[in-house]
C-alpha cells in the first residue's frame, strides 16, 4: 500500500505513454517551439508494463492513460491488451480525434469509461483552440463511445471570456444525451501564460448555468477531482473540476509516471524520481516509488499560495501539461 505522510493511500496511477500530440492546443502546450523527448528517453513498451506491474503490486488499483495524446503511441492497442491483463481498472483521457480506429482495442480491454477533451461545441473556435479543424471527427467519436456503450467524460477547459457563452450549451447536451460534461478552471503550467484573470471559478460558471436550469447537486466521492451536478430529468451530469477555486487534494490518491519515466507525485510536485533510469540500471524501483509518496506535500506540490489566485505562475517549478497528461 502506498501511503502518504497525510493518511492518503496512493492506488490509482496515471501513465503518460508520450509527449506527442496531433493538437497544438494553446492552454496545454507552450506556443513556443516545443522540443519533443527523444526516442531513447521514452519508456518503452516493455519497461512501461515492467512498471505498471511493480506499481499494481503497490496496491495501484486503476491506470488512466494519457499522453500528450496517448492514441498517437504506435504501441497503443498491445500496450491495452498487456495491462488488461491485469487486475486494474483500465482507462485514458484523450483528444478522441482517433478513437474510431480503437474501438474493438477498448472494448477487448475492458474499458467502460472514457474521457474526451472538448472545450467547444464551435467549430471555428475548436480551431482556434486546438489549431486543427477536427470539431466534427472528434464529436462522431464521442457519439461512436456512446453508441458502444461506454461511459464518456467531457472535459472542457474554463477560460474565461471564452466558456461564458457555451456554457449552457454543454449542459444542454446532457438532455438527451448520458454525457458527463466537466468545467475544469483553468490551471498554471510551464509556457501556459496563465493568469488569475483568465480563471472562471466554478462558482461564476454555477451562477451562469443557475440562469437558465434548475438544478440539483449530487453526491461527490472522496476521491472525485469533481463537484456533480445535474438538471433533473436530464440524461446526463455536469461538474466543476476546482483546482484554483477550492482544491481537492484532502482526497488525493494519485500518482503520475511521465513518458520519459519520471514518478510526479503530485500534478504540480516539483520533484520528480528517475525510476526509468533505476530501472535501466536494475535499481530498486519500489524504494523509490515509497520515497516520493513520503514526500508529498499536503496541496498543490506545495506550490501555491494560500489564496490560490494570487499565485505566481512563474515561481511554481514543473513541466507543461503536453509533457505531464493532465
Ligand atoms: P476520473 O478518473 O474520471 O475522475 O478523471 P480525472 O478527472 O481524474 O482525469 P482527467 O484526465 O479527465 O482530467 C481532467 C482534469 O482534471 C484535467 O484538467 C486534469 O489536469 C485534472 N486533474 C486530474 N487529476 C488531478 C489531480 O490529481 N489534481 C488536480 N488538481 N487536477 C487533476
Ligand atoms: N488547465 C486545466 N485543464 C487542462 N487540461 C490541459 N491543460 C489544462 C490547463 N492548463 C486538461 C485537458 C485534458 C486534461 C488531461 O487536462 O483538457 O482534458
Ligand atoms: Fe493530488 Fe496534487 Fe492533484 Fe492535489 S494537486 S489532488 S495533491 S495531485
Amino acid at each position: 500500500m502506498l501511503q502518504d505522510n497525510f493518511g492518503r493511500t496512493h492506488d490509482y496511477l496515471r501513465i503518460s505513454l508520450t509527449d506527442h500530440c496531433n493538437f497544438r492546443c494553446t492552454y496545454c502546450m507552450p506556443q513556443e517551439e516545443m522540443e519533443w523527448m527523444p526516442q531513447s528517453k521514452l519508456m518503452s513498451k516493455e519497461e512501461i508494463l515492467k512498471l505498471a506491474e511493480t506499481f499494481i503490486g503497490l496496491g495501484v488499483k486503476k491506470i488512466r492513460l494519457t499522453g500528450g495524446e496517448p492514441l498517437v503511441r504506435k504501441e497503443f492497442p498491445e500496450l491495452m491488451a498487456a495491462l488488461s491483463k491485469h487486475p486494474v481498472e483500465l482507462t485514458l483521457t484523450t483528444n478522441g480525434v482517433l478513437i474510431h480506429k480503437h474501438i474493438e482495442t477498448l472494448k477487448n480491454a475492458g474499458v467502460r469509461s472514457v474521457n474526451v477533451s472538448l472545450d467547444t461545441l464551435n467549430r471555428e473556435k475548436f480551431l482556434q483552440l486546438t489549431r486543427r479543424d477536427q470539431f466534427q471527427q472528434v464529436w462522431d467519436n464521442i457519439e461512436l463511445l456512446l453508441q458502444n456503450g461506454f461511459r464518456v467524460k467531457i472535459n472542457a477547459v474554463a477560460l474565461h471570456g471564452l466558456i461564458e457563452e457555451e456554457i449552457c450549451d454543454f449542459v444542454t447536451l446532457t438532455e438527451k444525451l448520458p454525457l458527463h460534461v466537466r468545467f475544469i478552471e483553468f490551471m498554471p503550467f510551464a509556457g501556459n501564460h496563465w493568469q488569475s484573470k483568465k480563471v472562471i471559478t466554478a462558482a461564476q460558471m454555477l451562477d451562469l448555468v443557475r440562469e437558465k436550469f434548475e438544478i440539483i447537486k449530487l453526491e461527490d466521492k472522496k476521491h472525485d477531482t469533481t463537484k456533480k451536478y445535474m438538471v433533473p430529468g436530464f440524461a446526463g451530469t455536469f461538474a466543476f473540476i476546482t483546482t484554483m477555486s477550492e482544491n481537492f487534494c484532502a482526497g488525493c490518491n494519485r500518482i503520475r509516471l511521465t513518458a520519459d519515466g519520471k514518478i510526479k507525485n503530485c500534478l504540480f510536485g516539483k520533484e520528480e524520481l528517475d525510476l526509468l533510469g533505476a530501472l535501466r540500471k536494475g535499481e530498486n524501483i519500489e524504494e523509490l516509488i515509497r520515497l516520493s509518496i513520503s514526500r508529498k506535500h499536503k496541496a498543490l506540490g506545495g506550490q501555491f499560495d494560500p489564496d490560490y489566485l494570487k499565485t505566481n505562475p512563474d515561481a511554481i517549478e514543473n513541466r507543461s501539461m503536453i509533457k505531464i497528461g493532465g
